[in-house]
Parts: C-alpha cells; sequence; structure tokens
C-alpha cells in the first residue's frame, strides 16, 4: 500500500453528523455504544413480545417466541437481540440455546398488566405520531398539520373513525393518562396550590392530574372538565381509595373550554398539555375563556415543556411535533409570560419540573 500526496482520501464523516442522520433508530449511548431505537420496541409492542414473555412461566428461547408470535424465525430473533441490546430484554445461553426474559425496565413498562404501563403509549406514537412526523418537509413548506396527507382525513375526523370502539377509545384515554401519571404529580408538587379550594381541569382526560392533586390538597375540590368521550371513560382510570384516599373529591363534567357557559367555577384552573396543541387564535380564545370565569385572585396551573430561553436544546423537536401534529407549539418562559400578561395575568411563574413537562403558574388580580 502506498499513500502519497497526491491520493486523494475522501472526509471521514463526523461520528456527532452520522448520529444525526441515523437518530430514527439509532441512539449512542454515554457507555459509546450504538443502540436501536424507538421502531424495534414500537415493533416488539406491537407484536406484543414483552407480554408474551410474562405469561410465560420461564425463559423462553426464540423458537418459543416465534411460535407464539406465528413470525419467521431469523426476524424474530434479530429482533430479540436487538431488543437485548436496548436493554429490554436478558439473554442467557443454556446448552446450545439462547433464552430470553424481559429486563425490569421491560416488565415495569411494557407489559399491559403493569400499573406504569406505557403501552398505550407507545401504540400511539407508532400508529399516529411516527406516520405524521414522516410528512415533516411538508409541514415546513405549509406550515400546517399533517394529517389528510398522512391519514386522509382531517385530525377532528381521526378519532371518531379510528378511535370507534370502547377498546379504542379506552386506549387513546390511556395514553394520555400514563403520558402524565408521574408529571402530574411532580407538577402539583412543584407549585404552592393550597391557597385554593376549587379547581376545574380543564381538558383533563380521565382525571390523572386531579388525583395528584387531591393526594397533596385533601381539602380541595377537583372537577375534571372534558368532552364527553373522556367522560364517559374516566371511570375506568379511577384510582381504589386505598391508593387514593380522597379520590371521591374529583368529579367529572362534560364541557367544552371553547365555550365559557360550559365551563365549571373554580378558583383554580388546570390547562395541562392542552395550549401547546391550538393555534394562536385558538389559544387566546382559551385563555380569556379562563380569565372571565376566574375570581379575583384565582389562579392558573400550565403544565408543559418551556424551551430554552434561546431555543436551544433537544425540546426543540416537541415544537416541529406540535407543527405537524397539532398545529400548536412550544413555547419559552418569557413567550409564556408575555402571553399571559397580554390576557391580564399577574405573577407569572415558571418551573423546571420533570424532564417531560414543566409549570407555569399565575393569578388574576
Ligand atoms: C393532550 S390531551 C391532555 C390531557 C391531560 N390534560 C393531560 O395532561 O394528560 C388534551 C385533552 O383536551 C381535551 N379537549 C379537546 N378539546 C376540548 C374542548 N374543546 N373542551 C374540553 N376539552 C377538550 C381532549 O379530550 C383531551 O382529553
Amino acid at each position: 500500500m502506498r499513500e502519497t500526496k497526491k491520493t486523494q482520501v475522501p472526509s471521514p464523516m463526523p461520528e456527532k453528523f452520522y448520529r444525526l442522520i441515523d437518530g430514527f433508530r439509532l441512539y449512542f449511548s454515554e457507555n459509546c455504544r450504538w443502540v436501536p431505537l424507538s421502531k424495534a420496541l414500537f415493533a416488539a409492542c406491537e407484536l406484543e413480545v414483552f407480554d408474551k414473555l410474562r405469561s410465560a412461566s420461564s425463559p423462553q428461547s426464540a423458537d418459543d417466541i416465534t411460535t407464539a408470535l406465528s413470525s419467521d424465525l431469523d426476524a424474530t430473533t434479530r429482533l430479540m437481540d436487538t431488543l437485548v441490546a436496548m436493554e429490554l430484554l436478558e439473554k442467557f445461553k443454556q446448552g446450545d440455546q439462547w433464552l430470553y426474559s424481559n429486563s425490569e425496565m421491560a416488565t415495569k413498562f411494557l407489559t399491559k398488566d403493569s400499573p406504569d404501563s406505557y403501552l398505550d403509549m407507545i401504540a400511539l406514537i407508532n400508529k399516529t405520531l411516527y406516520p405524521i412526523f414522516g410528512n415533516l418537509e411538508s409541514a415546513v413548506l405549509e406550515g400546517t398539520t399533517q394529517w389528510k396527507k398522512t391519514f386522509g382525513m382531517s385530525a377532528e375526523d381521526w378519532f371518531p373513525n379510528v378511535c370507534n370502539t370502547e377498546e379504542a377509545k379506552l386506549r387513546f384515554m390511556g395514553a394520555m393518562h400514563c403520558n402524565s401519571l408521574y408529571a402530574s404529580y411532580a407538577a402539583v408538587k412543584a407549585i404552592d396550590l393550597s391557597a385554593y379550594r376549587s379547581c376545574c381541569d380543564l381538558g383533563g382526560a380521565v382525571g390523572t392530574l386531579a388525583y395528584a392533586l387531591c393526594q397533596f390538597y385533601p381539602e380541595m375540590k377537583i372537577t375534571v372538565c372534558d368532552l364527553e368521550p373522556a367522560v364517559s371513560l374516566a371511570h375506568h382510570f379511577r384510582p381504589s381509595v386505598e391508593a387514593c384516599p380522597n379520590q371521591a373529591n374529583v368529579s367529572f363534567a362534560v364541557g367544552d373550554f371553547f365555550k365559557p357557559e360550559t365551563i365549571p367555577k373554580a378558583e383554580l384552573y388546570v390547562l395541562s398539555h392542552v395550549l401547546h396543541d391550538w393555534s394562536e387564535d385558538k389559544v387566546d380564545l382559551i385563555l380569556s375563556n379562563v380569565y372571565k370565569c376566574l375570581p379575583s385572585g384565582g389562579g392558573l396551573l400550565i403544565c408543559e415543556r418551556i424551551l430554552n430561553e434561546d431555543k436551544r436544546g433537544p425540546t426543540l423537536i416537541f415544537s416541529l411535533l406540535m407543527l405537524v401534529s397539532t398545529g400548536g407549539k412550544e413555547r419559552s418562559a418569557p413567550e409564556f409570560k408575555h402571553l399571559l400578561e397580554k390576557h391580564g395575568f399577574i405573577d407569572v411563574q415558571a418551573k423546571r419540573v420533570y424532564f417531560t413537562q414543566d409549570a407555569i403558574f399565575c393569578r388574576k388580580m
């Protein structure tokens, strides 16, 4: 081999650059290993690999899982080894056979019967957000959501068309529930709300945040206000009295945050993962309705991600996701302050709470 000054050596691709290209399927972990990412996890959940392993009485071979799934042996083995690399499965050798079992993380978050199961949210991401994000370039060109292009129908038509059975609706609500389960506790703990005796969680879905509130503030009566499909399924998510002794303080009402006459009166309103779903004019309508309903001194708690002021950092990707999927956007703390003060709110405070969600609190004079 001979390398001279004249030899044309192409530039090496910086690893950082390669990671950006392959980010949809790879993740570079701290210990410098490439780890395959989301789609392998989504596929395994969809195929119920973790539930099959959980319900088996002992670790299973790839052959066993292939039989249980009626799948292809080589492909199933590849998927399972990929899940081992993601630390979702563990494998060990017995004789000349590899046997697989769920890791602790998979048992806790990726099996149906676990109280911490994230399966409903993963199914929603896999079936909606993953395909819709594939049309990001159109969203940037048009500045609009991509429901029509991705699914052939508007977002408004998607819910009644796709969530058209009790089971499908329950899974959708289950996704809302698991997504905010821990974050709700973190948010209501981060801000002192003890001055308020009544609260209305607008767009509160099946009451996840309301049940967190009633644990920290036993004197507070909380009404969850949402559209009929959410309210009619809420009883499925009511925790037991043992798990949540003040659960009787939580009630549900059908209402529409665009119609002030349907909003229950309260001293404190909550908007959790609501504002970022709507365009600027709709956000203005929701906030002016909340302001009208609040008594003087009343509070508003907003639970959402807060972007860095200089719009740097990984959270920015969520604002792009909002563009493609809801037509809304994420905001920085100064943007929240400006928006809320425009509507007459005062004492706007923004708090970092948890990596999936922060809290903004303000009052009416
Ligand atoms: C993204 S989810 C947020 C759920 C919950 N607050 C959370 O943090 O997980 C938005 C919620 O707003 C509700 N919603 C949508 N439009 C509404 C309206 N016009 N009035 C009241 N609720 C509405 C939806 O049914 C859904 O439960």
